[in-house]
């Protein structure tokens, strides 16, 4: 974990994060309560995708000086005036934009919200932050910063060879990547025509605690602690690049605080896998785990594909460790092993959000 203080500077910090009732804005706030003086407003809608309790169990644990230090501003990022409102109340001296519909089967069944979200929801913030910045002191406007969170999709698809960087060309897929990508362009632009101070990171596919069960890893889990047919996509051959969430955390900080104004990072950390193998390494984890009577391999069942679903997702990571010294802790099967055991922990927490979201693991997003 990277030495968090250093990096945010002696003096308190007010840092307005959006999207952080969600699973890696969550990460990122318990992380800043935690380890830095810095004061912390959590902007977020608190969708179907959003929690607050492993915040709560931060604060409660670290008593009344966290709690003077954090402020959730409930807001949703479509309506124009009350994000400019909550950007004035926040008067932050770093913006780090996570906030978006971020489940692909989701924008395949409902491309509107994520237009709505991430793209319009971005315009806003960009427009609320920049009179912001504009009205502030020299001193405050020269270290002011606006980090925005991508994803890898934006750039496409990959064949058997080759990895994303910094230089790779947009080439979204699917909605959901399509609205990041249009997202990307926005922060972009707002730093070329307005002089925006902007970092912008596209990282890979996170795991960790807190993730909500919509995605791969907590999905199977889950199918498979109850029996039910775990469901691989296609042939099962398709790669992603896992990186744990706390990787993702140390390297958020360092491009926010440190990162070259106007520039990329490209976040990964050498966990390509294939979804098949994916499923089968958390199979056997549950069944040195449980004593169950068939093994959990017998679930694994091929249905249809995700329509549009991209083949493979690399990065290479260079610039981000080369220039700013980040490093992965995590070796994908120990984090793996490590999710495994925290979900088994937490299965009452599974119970209460798919109870609160109304949804439990059943298929989406097939046109
Ligand atoms: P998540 O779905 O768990 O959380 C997103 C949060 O954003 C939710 O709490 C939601 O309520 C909030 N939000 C969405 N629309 C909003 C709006 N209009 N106004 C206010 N709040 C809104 O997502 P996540 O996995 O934590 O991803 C966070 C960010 O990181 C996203 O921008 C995503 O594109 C990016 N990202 C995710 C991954 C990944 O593997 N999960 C990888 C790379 C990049
Ligand atoms: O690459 C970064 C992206 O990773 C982020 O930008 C997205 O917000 C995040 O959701 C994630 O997107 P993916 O589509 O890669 O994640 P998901 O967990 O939905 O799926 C991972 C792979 O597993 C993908 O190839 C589809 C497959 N899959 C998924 C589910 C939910 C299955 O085979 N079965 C499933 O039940």
């Amino acid at each position: 974990m990277i030495d968090l203080p250093s990096h945010l500077g002696e003096s308190p910090r007010r840092i307005l994060i959006t999207g952080g009732a969600g699973f890696i804005g969550g990460a990122l706030v318990r992380r800043l309560l935690r380890y830095s003086n810095s004061i912390v407003f959590n902007l977020d809608k608190c969708s179907y995708a959003s929690d607050l309790t492993g915040i709560k169990e931060v604060l409660a644990d670290l008593g009344s000086e966290a709690d003077k230090r954090y402020q959730l501003l409930r807001v949703d990022l479509v309506d124009a005036e009350a994000t400019k409102e909550c950007v004035r109340k926040a008067d932050p001296d770093l913006v780090m934009h996570l906030a978006a519909e971020s489940h692909v089967d989701r924008s395949i069944d409902a491309p509107n919200v994520f237009l709505e979200s991430n793209v319009i929801g971005s315009f806003n913030l960009l427009q609320a932050v920049r009179l912001h910045w504009e009205a502030l002191s020299k001193d405050r406007k020269a270290s002011f910063r606006f980090h925005h969170i991508s994803t890898d999709e934006v750039f496409g698809s990959l064949g058997n060879a080759g990895r994303f960087n910094e230089s790779s060309p947009y080439d979204p897929r699917s909605p959901y990547s399509a609205t990041k990508a249009a997202s990307d362009h926005l922060v972009s632009a707002w730093h070329h025509t307005y002089g925006l101070p902007v970092v912008l990171t596209n990282c890979s596919n996170n795991y960790g605690p807190w993730q909500f069960p919509e995605k791969l890893i907590p999905v199977v889990i889950l199918k498979a602690v109850e029996g039910e047919l775990i469901p691989l996509y296609g042939d099962g051959a398709n790669v992603r690049d896992w990186l744990h969430v706390e990787d993702h955390v140390d390297a958020l900080i360092l491009a926010a605080t440190k990162g070259e104004l106007g520039s990329t990072y490209c976040i990964g950390g050498f966990g390509e896998r294939t979804n098949k193998q994916v499923v089968e390494s958390i199979c056997r984890f549950l069944d040195e785990r449980l004593s169950l009577k068939n093994s959990c391999f017998s679930l694994i069942t091929k249905v249809p594909d995700r329509p549009g679903h991209d083949k493979r997702y690399a990065i290479d990571p260079k610039r981000i460790i080369t220039e700013l010294g980040w490093k992965p802790c995590f070796e994908f099967e120990a984090g793996l092993a490590k999710t495994v055991d925290w979900y088994l922990a937490n299965i009452d927490w599974c119970t209460y959000i798919r109870n609160k979201a109304n949804y439990f693991g059943e298929r989406i997003g097939l046109t």
